[in-house]
């Protein structure tokens, strides 16, 4: 087929192409006009030719050239303006609804347990999660040897990679070591709140997490009496659970005060009549307190002839558990928006 046929023979293909999709019209200008394209080829041929030839043919070839670039584009457009009448805005359509997060309960119960003791002056101090012994158990009055800075119980934190113990940095187990921070850094009276992550080496269950959250409250003044503590914990148990709520202060040992106590709640959900959560004792512990030690005092440099304290600490976790009555522990870690979801209007 000499040149002239193969141009008319295309010709007559371009005039009566047609495309379904942008894709079909892509492929339609790779055919004809791309790299290795029928009209390029013809192109390519055509450089070949005598000078005779060339003048005979060239004008047919520019004009098949440039017929089915025009036929592309006019085809081009017709898909463009398609597009901008689908992608026109309705301005009648009402807004997509936007997603609105919710608090965390936990962070729900944190701000509400700070905003009751911080109507009775207590401001808010934080400390480093990660630590070291002498914060979270020496300057606390533990024993070198007391259990709780064994491994079993502890998160060490390597110095050196695979470097298990001996170390001293570790992730606290209480937020009682910011009261050491608080006390060698503040001058009394202090009346500070302490809130904040802790870690235990725990198996994780229902009942039981590897990190959970506590609040930590400490006082020292001149004259600080049992008797204020008391007083405190009676305040924000009627605050937090109601006016009726009663509270029991039960003997009990921390290393860091003396004398020590923990405290019961009458059952938030029986009454205190008794019930499967209070395993029907009509009481829940809901955290432990005392007297600051002397010894805690001393180490960091107050002067225990001169000043007295109280401290007390608790679970924010137990806390939340006991207002919303959550079962699992876990499903405050596991963001799950089923769960969260739950605490929108709280
Ligand atoms: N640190 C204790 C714990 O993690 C809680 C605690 C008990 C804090 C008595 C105190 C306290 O300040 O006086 O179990």
């Amino acid at each position: 087929m000499d040149i002239n046929d193969k141009i008319s023979q295309i010709l007559t293909q371009v005039e009566q192409m047609q495309a379904q999709s942008r894709d079909e019209l892509e492929q339609l200008r790779i055919h004809y006009l791309g790299k290795k394209g029928e009209i390029t080829a013809l192109f390519d041929e055509f450089r070949t030719l005598s000078k005779e030839q060339k003048a005979e043919i060239g004008a047919s070839l520019n004009a098949l050239k440039n017929l089915t670039a025009n036929k592309l584009q006019e085809m081009r457009a017709g898909y463009d303006e398609q597009q901008a009448a689908e992608n026109k805005l309705d301005l009648t359509r009402s807004a997509e609804p936007i997603a609105l997060g919710t608090r965390h309960p936990l962070s729900l119960v944190k701000e509400e347990i700070i905003d009751i003791f911080s109507r009775v002056g207590f401001t808010v101090e934080e400390g480093p999660e990660v630590e070291d012994d002498k914060h979270v158990f020496g300057m606390l009055n533990f024993a070198p040897e007391h259990p709780a800075r064994d491994m079993q119980d502890t998160f060490f934190v390597e110095k050196e990679e695979g470097v298990q113990k001996p170390t001293d940095i570790l992730l606290r187990t209480h937020t009682s070591s910011v009261q050491t921070r608080v006390m060698t850094t503040q001058k009394p009276p202090i009346r500070v709140l302490c809130p904040g992550r802790v870690y235990r080496n725990e198996a994780i269950s229902a009942r039981a997490h590897c990190f959970f959250h506590q609040i930590e409250g400490l006082y020292i003044d001149k004259n600080v009496s049992f008797a204020d503590l008391r007083q405190v914990l009676l305040y924000f148990a009627k605050e937090m659970f109601g006016e009726d709520t009663k509270i029991r202060l039960r003997p009990s040992y921390f290393p860091f005060t003396e004398p020590s106590a923990e405290m019961d709640i009458s059952c938030n959900i029986c009454g205190g009549t008794g019930c499967g959560f209070c395993k029907g004792t009509g009481w829940v512990e809901i955290l432990g307190c005392g007297m600051v030690d002397p010894n805690v005092l001393e180490a960091c440099g107050i002067d225990s002839k001169e000043y007295t304290g109280y401290a007390f600490g608790l679970g924010v976790e137990r806390i939340t558990n006991l207002k919303y009555r959550v079962k699992d522990l876990r499903l405050f870690s596991e963001n799950d928006v089923r769960f969260l979801r739950q605490f929108s209007a709280c």
